[in-house]
């Protein structure tokens, strides 16, 4: 899975101090970097000079360009990437079916996941994402989103505004009303993703042997740790109030949470085992429930308005026309069954998704231990694997013009008899659409991305027009490593709705 954080805060943030210590020890290292590269396997983009670091920065500069040259020159052959912190391999789609249905125990993206954030030292191990977290949100649904967008006909960063409100209702679904409205909480979420994924880059670019230095020396981690605390003391008495009422019951099942008020805090007592209810154990998996949540939906939903400010006049109207016909002047008590019946949007969402995915790699794991694929391949235990999601999304093998945009091309498939439905709907997936995962492992929270995806553009859609600047294209995503980022500062002009 892949948290995006603000960019810009990301340059001004590099600590130099930090960064001049690891470049010092760098050179140190050099021979120490070069011995990650051994693998039978092919591997792409190495010709990089042997100077420290210069593999990490060419990954992080050009990761989406290798993993496109690797997907174009050996589309049918397990190749290796320069990878900048452990041994990473891309897997032609023949694999997708069994790579897909291993068990957490042998591949696993909650380790993948904990990998890429380097959750060693940032406090994202893998068990915050452990059975009851991934339960919990499973059968979580979300009441209803408060309305909180407020602006005028004026330029509005889309990102940021988008940021604030689905951290808050993200955190209204996970921990309630009474702690999502303090003051607090809002910053808490976002600072503690912007600070991991600092920490993890700063780390990423040290060698193993000197990360315990590094972890002492960078501030992102104090930090991190201070964000932890803070909701740890505002949640625990909660927590604590919870596990109760929850131990009240002798029957536990009885305590199963009325689905429409639960919270993802009512779920996981309710999952956790006994030896696991602790208000400890407890707020450290809703940090990671948040940690989740927040960043792709954020990034999702600003992709969403890009392309909808892009070309407003030719998808608003029908998609505005839908919102009337299944929700009218409904303020309150939208259904799930409505949002499934409006085929368009989840279109629309899929289609955004399409070209705008949340990374070029998907269906992440981590090898737990060594296994062999069906033709013999050996997967060394540790090695990540992945798919080239992004690329096989934009192939004409898989989609007719499959680089343009086509709001309703889901649903057009979807209704037409002689199309194989599997995987048409935003939440599903197919080897066209792995942007959620695939199979066993998929993402767990994609209907509450979903649901508060189309929520929020109902919203908007009911109350707003919007528009580009004059002359203006759709903003480029910024691309990091394997990671895609929609522009973080890009303004959307907005006015009431005409
Ligand atoms: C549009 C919004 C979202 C997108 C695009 C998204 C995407 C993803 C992706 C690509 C993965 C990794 C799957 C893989 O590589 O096979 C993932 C995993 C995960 N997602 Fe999401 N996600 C979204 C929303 C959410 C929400 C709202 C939550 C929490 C409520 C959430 C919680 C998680 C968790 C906990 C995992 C790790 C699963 C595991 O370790 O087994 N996601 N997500």
């Amino acid at each position: 899975m892949h948290f995006l954080i603000n960019c810009n805060r990301f340059i001004q943030d590099l600590n130099v101090a930090v960064v001049t210590i690891i470049v010092l020890i760098g050179t140190i290292s050099i021979k120490w970097m070069s011995r990650k590269h051994a693998t039978h396997f092919v591997v792409v983009g190495r010709k990089t000079s042997k100077l420290p670091f210069a593999a990490q920065i060419n990954w992080y500069r050009n990761g989406s360009a290798l993993i496109h040259d690797a997907y174009k020159k050996f589309r049918d052959e397990v190749v290796q990437l320069p990878a900048t912190d452990r041994q990473s391999i891309i897997l032609p789609l023949r694999y997708l079916i069994e790579v897909s249905a291993l068990p957490h125990s042998i591949a696993s993206v909650s380790q993948a996941t904990s990998d890429f954030f380097m959750g060693r030292w940032t406090t994202l191990h893998v068990g915050i994402f452990g059975r009851p977290t991934l339960d919990a949100i499973r059968s979580q649904h979300i009441s209803r989103l408060s309305r909180q967008l407020d602006v005028d006909w004026r330029p509005i960063a889309v990102h940021p505004a988008i940021l604030s409100i689905i951290s808050q209702t993200g955190m209204r679904t996970i921990v309630g009303p009474e702690v999502c409205r303090q003051s607090w909480c809002l910053k808490n979420s976002t600072g503690y993703a912007r600070n991991v994924f600092m920490a993890a880059t700063i780390l990423k670019f040290t060698p193993a042997f000197l990360q315990p230095l590094i972890f002492v020396l960078t501030p992102y981690i104090y930090r991190i740790q201070f964000y932890r605390h803070r909701f740890f003391k505002a949640i625990a008495p909660y927590i604590r109030q919870r596990i109760e009422l929850h131990n009240c019951y002798s029957d536990h099942s009885l305590s199963r949470p009325k689905t429409e008020h639960a919270h993802t805090l009512d779920w996981l007592i309710h999952y956790s085992p006994p030896d696991e209810l602790t208000p400890e154990i407890i707020a450290d998996r809703l940090m990671g429930v948040a940690f989740g949540a927040t960043h792709t939906t954020t990034n999702h939903i600003t992709n969403c308005i890009f392309d909808l400010a892009a070309n407003f006049e030719q998808w608003a109207p029908p998609l505005r026309e839908e919102i009337e016909q299944f929700i009218g002047s409904k303020k309150t008590g939208i259904t799930s069954a409505d949002l499934s019946n409006m085929w368009k949007l989840d279109s629309f969402m899929k289609e955004v998704q399409r070209l705008h995915p949340p990374g070029k790699l998907s269906v992440n794991r981590t090898a737990i231990k060594s296994f062999e694929l069906s033709t013999g391949e050996k997967i060394p235990s540790g090695v990540h694997i992945s798919f080239p999601g992004a690329f096989i999304s934009l192939d004409d093998s898989q989609f007719k013009d499959a680089k343009t945009f086509d709001a309703f091309r889901f649903e057009r498939l979807r209704k037409d008899p002689n199309t194989n439905q599997h995987g048409l709907r935003f939440t599903s997936s197919y080897a066209g659409s792995l942007h959620f995962g695939h199979g066993r492992q998929i993402c767990p929270g994609r209907f509450l991305g979903s649901a508060l995806s189309k929520l929020l553009i109902i919203e908007i859609l009911q109350h707003y027009d919007m528009k580009l600047e004059n002359g203006k294209v759709r903003p480029e995503s910024v691309l990091i490593g394997d990671m895609i980022i929609p522009n973080t500062n890009y303004k959307v002009l907005f006015r009431s709705r005409q």
